[in-house]
């Protein structure tokens, strides 16, 4: 992996880029170490923010820091450039607003939003990707780079359909804080919060999709959350592909996510980071970059540093993001349809 080049911001003057990170739950000690690994090539941490003073203690003692007194502070601090926003999901778009408003860089947790009007009004505020990235770390993993280079080049021949699939675990246990299971603050379940990743892969290696019908139950965690723990979306891509998509909370382990590519030459299998082309002479292993991230679980995928130190290197080179409020929003209007077609019980129309 190139390192960012030493040397701050180009033609601000700002030497040493200061990052704060607001919201020190599991999430931010990936954030964190990617930081920590950035000190010495032009970035450092220089605070964190939690409505938990105990989260950012712990984080704290681990990555170093300060404490900040509250979001505005961090906002007010001449020191800090970039803002890494990893709190609940309904907190995510006004959090991203106050921090442009203030003139930072914001590098937000998936969703970037949780409503369309929203992601249309983030758009507005940042129409070139030049202040806002979103991360979708599984768009950077080798074995999706190298299914869009396929898809892409015509290797494939005519895409026909896509398959994907998430089957994970999130019991009782998981819903028990203050934020997920409620339709408030998560908004939403297995869509919005574990299956996103998946569905933004079937948009970035299929792309836009024209409609989708789909149909999301509560079952076994019945009366204990307010949000799907089960979903399936049949899609309609704009240029006629049909696609399939399955999400579940329900399953006895968390297994690699998996996406088909069904083309005329030969099919792609994408599980996790690891991608199989099937064809007329067998099935042939492409790419195998499995490997057990040293922070956060397997599961999330090994790309979170990579897509840490893009941002860090489009921020101080003045390149846009690779994925701005544009390339995030796919996925979550696709989402939001999905909520919408399942409470009508009718296919929804995805115009943009
Ligand atoms: N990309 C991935 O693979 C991945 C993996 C896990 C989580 N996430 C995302 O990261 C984000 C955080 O998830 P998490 O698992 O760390 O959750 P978490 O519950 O562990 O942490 C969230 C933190 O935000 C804090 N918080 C709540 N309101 C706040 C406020 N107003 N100001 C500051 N802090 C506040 C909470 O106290 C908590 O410590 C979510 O958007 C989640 O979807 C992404």
């Amino acid at each position: 992996m190139d390192n960012i080049p030493a040397g701050g911001i180009a033609g601000t003057g700002v030497a040493v880029i200061g990052a704060a990170v607001v919201g020190c739950g599991g999430i931010s000690a990936t954030h964190l170490a990617a930081l920590r690994a950035l000190e010495g090539e032009g970035v450092r941490i220089v605070s964190l923010y939690d409505t938990k003073p105990g989260r950012v203690e712990g984080r704290r003692a681990e990555y170093g820091g300060e404490a900040a007194a509250s979001l505005e502070a961090i906002l007010d601090d001449p020191r800090v450039q970039t803002v890494h926003i990893l709190t609940p999901h309904a907190l995510h778009a006004g959090m991203v607003r106050a921090a442009l408003d203030a003139g930072k860089y914001v590098l937000c947790e998936k969703p970037l939003a949780t409503s369309t009007d929203d992601l249309d009004e983030l758009a507005r505020l940042d129409p070139d990707n030049r202040r806002v990235c979103c991360v979708f770390q599984n768009r950077y993993n080798p074995a999706t780079q190298r299914a869009k280079a396929m898809i892409d080049g015509g290797e494939l021949g005519e895409i026909a359909s896509l398959k994907g699939m998430l089957t994970w675990k999130r019991g009782a246990a998981y819903y028990a804080d203050d934020w997920h299971g409620t339709l408030s603050l998560e908004g939403g379940g297995v869509l919005i919060n574990q299956a996103i990743h998946t569905l933004d892969l079937m948009l970035y290696l299929g792309g836009p999709l024209r409609s989708l019908k789909a149909s999301v139950t509560v079952d076994l965690l019945e009366g204990v959350v307010e949000v799907e723990e089960n979903a399936h979306i049949v899609m309609r891509y704009a240029d006629n592909k049909t696609g399939l998509f399955f999400a579940s909370n329900s399953n006895g382990a968390d297994e690699p996510p998996e996406i088909t590519i069904m083309g005329e030459r030969g099919w792609l299998l994408l599980r996790g980071d690891r991608l199989c082309l099937r064809d007329g002479s067998g099935e042939r292993l492409l790419v195998d970059a499995r490997v057990a991230p040293t922070v956060g679980k397997a599961v999330y995928g090994n790309s979170h540093v990579t897509q840490i130190h893009d941002f860090y290197r489009c921020v101080s080179e003045g390149r846009p993001f690779a994925i701005g409020v544009k390339e995030a929003s796919p996925a979550v209007r696709a989402v939001l349809a999905a909520y919408g077609s399942s409470r009508a019980g009718s296919w929804v129309s995805l115009d943009k």
